[in-house]
Parts: C-alpha cells; sequence; structure tokens
C-alpha cells in the first residue's frame, strides 16, 4: 500500500482530532452523566482497534447469517409481511448495523450500565446482541426489550441471542403502534432506549414523546439514520431543539441525546462527528 494509502487508512480508522477534541470538551462540562456518555462514545475506538473476546464472537455469528441464503420466512409462522417476502436471512443481516455503530451501542451499555434498555427495530438481533454484550461485560446485570413485526427476523433474532448466551434478551412481536405502550410499562423506568425502526417524522418523534414520559433523569436516546430520508432530518432538528434534552451528539449516522428530566433551555449540540462511526 502506498504511503498516502496508508495514511488515509489511519484517518478512516482512527477519530479526527477535532472530533476527540469536541468529545473532550463535551466531558468536562461538569456533569458527570455527559462525562459518562462521552467516555463511552470515545471508547469506541479502542474497542475497535482491540475487541473484547464478545465482540469477536458476535462477529463471527454474524458473519455465519451474512453468509446464510435460506429464506427468512418458511410459512411456519403464518403469512409473512411484505418485507418478509422472498427476503434470505443474509439479505435481513445486511441491514444491521455496521460494526462501528453495533460498537457504540455495546460502549454505552458497557460504560453506563443501564438497566433497563427499549430497542424498536430488532431485525433478526444483531443491534440488541451488542446491547446484551455491553450489559454482560458491564454491570452483569439489567435487562433489553426489543421490538418487530416481523415474527420470521424475531425467530432468527432469538437463535443468535441463545447461541451467544445473551439472556438479558426479550423480544415483542407486532407493530411497534400496537406493542409500544405496552412495551415502555414493561421496561420503565427506562435507562437507555434505541430508536432504529419506522424513521419517519411523526412516529420517531411520538416514540420520543413516549419514552421521555417514563425514563430516568439521565436516560440516553440513541437515534439511528437521524438523515436517511427528510422526514429523519425534521426529527433530528426537532430533537437538537428539544428542551427535554441536556446534550445532544450528532455522529453523523447516528444521533445520542441525554434526558435532563424537566424542560430547561436548549441543548448543547455537537457539529455532526463525522470520524467517529466512520467503518
Ligand atoms: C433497520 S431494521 C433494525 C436493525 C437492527 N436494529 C440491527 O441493527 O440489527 C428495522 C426493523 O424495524 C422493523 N419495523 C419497522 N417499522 C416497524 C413498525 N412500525 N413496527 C414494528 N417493527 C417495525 C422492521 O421489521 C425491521 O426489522
Amino acid at each position: 500500500m502506498s504511503v498516502l494509502g496508508s495514511v488515509k487508512r489511519m484517518v478512516r480508522r482512527g477519530f479526527s482530532a477535532r472530533d476527540r477534541a469536541m468529545l473532550e470538551r463535551l466531558g468536562s462540562d461538569g456533569d458527570p452523566r455527559t462525562k459518562a456518555v462521552a467516555d463511552a462514545v470515545l471508547a469506541v475506538y479502542a474497542i475497535k482497534t482491540d475487541p473484547p473476546a464478545a465482540i469477536r464472537r458476535l462477529e463471527a455469528a454474524r458473519a455465519a447469517r451474512a453468509a446464510d441464503t435460506s429464506p427468512l420466512d418458511d410459512g411456519s409462522l403464518g403469512p409473512a409481511g411484505s418485507f418478509d417476502e422472498g427476503v434470505t436471512v443474509a439479505d435481513a443481516c445486511a441491514v444491521s448495523k455496521p460494526p462501528s455503530q453495533a460498537l457504540l451501542l455495546y460502549a454505552l451499555t458497557s460504560r453506563l450500565k443501564p438497566s433497563s434498555v427499549l430497542e424498536l427495530g430488532t431485525n433478526i438481533g444483531v443491534s440488541a446482541a451488542f446491547l446484551g454484550a455491553g450489559l454482560a461485560d458491564g454491570s452483569g446485570d439489567g435487562r433489553i426489550l426489543t421490538l418487530d413485526v416481523s415474527p420470521y427476523r424475531l425467530r432468527v433474532a432469538e437463535r443468535l441471542h441463545a447461541e451467544l448466551g445473551l439472556t438479558s434478551i426479550v423480544t415483542r412481536v407486532g407493530l411497534f403502534e400496537d406493542t409500544l405502550d405496552g412495551a415502555i410499562d414493561e421496561a420503565a423506568p427506562i435507562d437507555m432506549a434505541f430508536i432504529d425502526g419506522n424513521h419517519q417524522y411523526e412516529p420517531t418523534l411520538d416514540y420520543t414523546d413516549k419514552i421521555l414520559a417514563r425514563c430516568v433523569e439521565g436516560a440516553v436516546v440513541v437515534y439511528d439514520d437521524i438523515r436517511w430520508s427528510d422526514g429523519m432530518k425534521r426529527a433530528w432538528a426537532d430533537v437538537c431543539r428539544d428542551p427535554r434534552f441536556s446534550v445532544v451528539i450528532d455522529l453523523y449516522t447516528m444521533g445520542i441525546a441525554l434526558y435532563s428530566g424537566p424542560p430547561e433551555g436548549h441543548p448543547t449540540v455537537t457539529p455532526a462527528l463525522y470520524s467517529v462511526l466512520a467503518p
């Protein structure tokens, strides 16, 4: 590889000096919760360069799903929804969070040690497995409740979690519109939520309102695909001026918002920190 190629590769794999400095500055604002979140984000690079055993196992299990061309739906759990028809396990695996983004979830649960995590959008369980591995390596305690409309995706997810020995993860099948209220009752008080399904403007804000009503102060809400559509861009813009959040960290593809409790002023918002979740 040329010298230029190596430099480009190093820049791609490490955080930029600007992004590291931004996170360090954020962590020194005097609020221990902000510092814990900033430190967890800063930890992503170290975890990526020297992944713990749980992450290596998880990526091997992901690779097996990525090579599995069997159909997701075999009819045994009822008719497939339109999004499952003709889809293989490998196809479904391809929409799971890629490694850097999934490691952010591991970093957050292993460092923040939440007792109760709610995930919207299980798919085949890869992101839930990173959340669960973080809980196991962090507190060794806590629970993840994860929701998806597809029983076929949830079946693959449950097998993945069983294979990895991740007993903290519980799934619920159904549309968020039907399952979210009950799931929030079950999960409350919520310490962390990951919203990764139905990426549209109104649903995203509606899920946010419902989750925040039953969160602990200092809870963390992680949003995926914040620039995926005009609706998500608008939803993210609303999050960035929502007085219920004290700090908002923009990681370009994903965003993290820290719930401050009763509304105060506008949150502190970082610019897009592009390098943190770079592949
Ligand atoms: C991008 S995938 C989730 C990926 C997963 N978090 C991961 O990284 O491994 C989004 C999932 O949300 C589910 N979903 C989308 N809209 C939904 C809704 N309204 N109710 C329930 N599930 C929904 C889809 O079935 C799909 O599996």
